[in-house]
Formats: C-alpha cells, sequence, structure tokens
C-alpha cells in the first residue's frame, strides 16, 4: 500500500510544494490547515483535516492512518511561538497512532549540540538569538523534546528560502550551513527524500543550494 504523509504547514511557502510533490510521488496526503484550500479538497489522494495545530484532537485525527509526519509550520506575525508546544502534542499523537517518522524544520541560525559553524555562521546565530530570543528558545526545546523521545526524527536546518525553480544541488552538511539560500521547490524534494532514507534519523543537518 502507498505510503500516506500527514503534513501540518501545507499552505505555506514551503508547505505548498511539500502537498505538490508528494502528489506528484504517489503518496495519499493528508492535510493539516486552519484554512483548507479548495484545490486539495476534490483530490482523491488528499484528505484535507480542518483545524489548529494546538489542538490535540485535530492532531491526532491527522495522524490517523499516516505513516510519517512532515511538519513546515510557520510562526504567525506577531504571535507566541508554537513550535515546541506542537510538536509535543504531535509526539504524543505518533504514539497513539503508531506513527514513528517525524521530519520536520528549523532555520540555521538555531545552533545545537556537535555544531562547528563557521565565525560569520556563528555570528549570524548570535545576532539572530539577539533578535528573536524566544522562538529561538522554543525551537531550542522542540529539539530537546524529540531528543528525549525515541520515535525516527529529522529536524532539517534551513537557509533563507526563495520561490524559484528547483536547481540540480542540493547540499548537505551535519555540522555547517554549506550556503545561504535554498528554493521552497527544493526544500520540498529534500524533506520528502527523508521519507525512506534512514542517514538523518535523529539528527539536524544543515541543507542549502
Ligand atoms: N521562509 C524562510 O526563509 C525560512 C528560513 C528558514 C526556516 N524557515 C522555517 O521553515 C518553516 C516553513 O516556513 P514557511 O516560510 O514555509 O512558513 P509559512 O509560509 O509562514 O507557512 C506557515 C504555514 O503554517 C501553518 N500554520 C501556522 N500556524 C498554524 C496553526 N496554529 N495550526 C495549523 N497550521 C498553522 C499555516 O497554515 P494554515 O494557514 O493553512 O493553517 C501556513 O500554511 C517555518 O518553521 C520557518 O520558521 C523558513
Amino acid at each position: 500500500m502507498t505510503k500516506c504523509v500527514a503534513i501540518i504547514g501545507g499552505n505555506g511557502k514551503v508547505g505548498k510544494y511539500l502537498v505538490e510533490q508528494a502528489i506528484e510521488k504517489g503518496y495519499r496526503v493528508r492535510i493539516l490547515s486552519r484554512n483548507p484550500k479548495q484545490k486539495h479538497v476534490n483530490d482523491e489522494s488528499v484528505t484535507v483535516i480542518k483545524g489548529d495545530a494546538r489542538n490535540y484532537e485535530a492532531i491526532a485525527q491527522l495522524l490517523r492512518g499516516s505513516d510519517v509526519v512532515i511538519n513546515t509550520i510557520g510562526q504567525p506575525k506577531g504571535e507566541r511561538s508554537i513550535f515546541a508546544e506542537v510538536t509535543s502534542q504531535i509526539l504524543i499523537a505518533m504514539k497513539q497512532e503508531n506513527v514513528n517518522r517525524y521530519i520536520t524544520v528549523a532555520g540555521g541560525s538555531l545552533t545545537l549540540e556537535g555544531d562547528k559553524k563557521t565565525l560569520i555562521n556563528r555570528i549570524g546565530a548570535t545576532l539572530f538569538k539577539l533578535l528573536f530570543a524566544k522562538m529561538i528558545k522554543d525551537k531550542e526545546k522542540e529539539v530537546e523534546l524529540l531528543k528525549e523521545s525515541d520515535i525516527d526524527w529529522t529536524v532539517v536546518r534551513l537557509p533563507f528560502i526563495v520561490d524559484q525553480q528547483e536547481v540540480k544541488v542540493i547540499k548537505e552538511d551535519l555540522f555547517n550551513m554549506p550556503g545561504t539560500k535554498m528554493t521552497s521547490r527544493n526544500v520540498a524534494t529534500f524533506l520528502l527524500r527523508q521519507i525512506d532514507n534512514k542517514t538523518y534519523i535523529r539528527k539536524h543537518p544543515f541543507v542549502s543550494n
């Protein structure tokens, strides 16, 4: 049976290509959205669940019958950061619904244990941490929750995302951000590749074009 991918953030800059490419690749797709898009409603390989990712029942419903969760939820402007809260709900729902693969994203400025960032990237990360202290703390908490869990997670750290055509080269690096930008289509491609790839299980790689 074809795998089912549960997607949170499927209307976002990255998420819209994630949904598009997952359908193209023949996956069954379940999308959680507060504002479902009409175009997905009539697609037979897509199930849309209307709801908020902070609502446990909505997450549990999304995960029902899924094999993998991909979360590209964004930070709504002016609202408090909800990344750790959402991931903690996902982890509980994954146990309940028997799902073991979780793929999510973070900014490349998030510095984690084992990183060997260049001086320029360390300066950038420090500035970002000063400007967005609460969000970075929340992302750190999210990664801690994942490390405490026993599921197969991957946190893909991204550079600035541009809405351009897919390009051939995707650079990957476990220790340092290899470039400054990446197309949203390439981000989607990389995230979908992680579904069956074990290389980055329980790891937090950096990617770029
Ligand atoms: N953009 C960049 O340059 C960049 C760079 C590095 C890292 N990142 C990270 O990559 C991720 C994706 O970025 P993006 O630019 O694609 O995000 P985005 O365009 O802001 O997408 C946000 C999506 O999150 C969903 N969302 C927000 N709050 C929600 C809630 N309470 N419940 C359910 N869904 C919710 C929205 O879906 P609905 O409105 O349909 O509910 C929306 O489609 C983010 O975590 C961002 O921090 C982005």
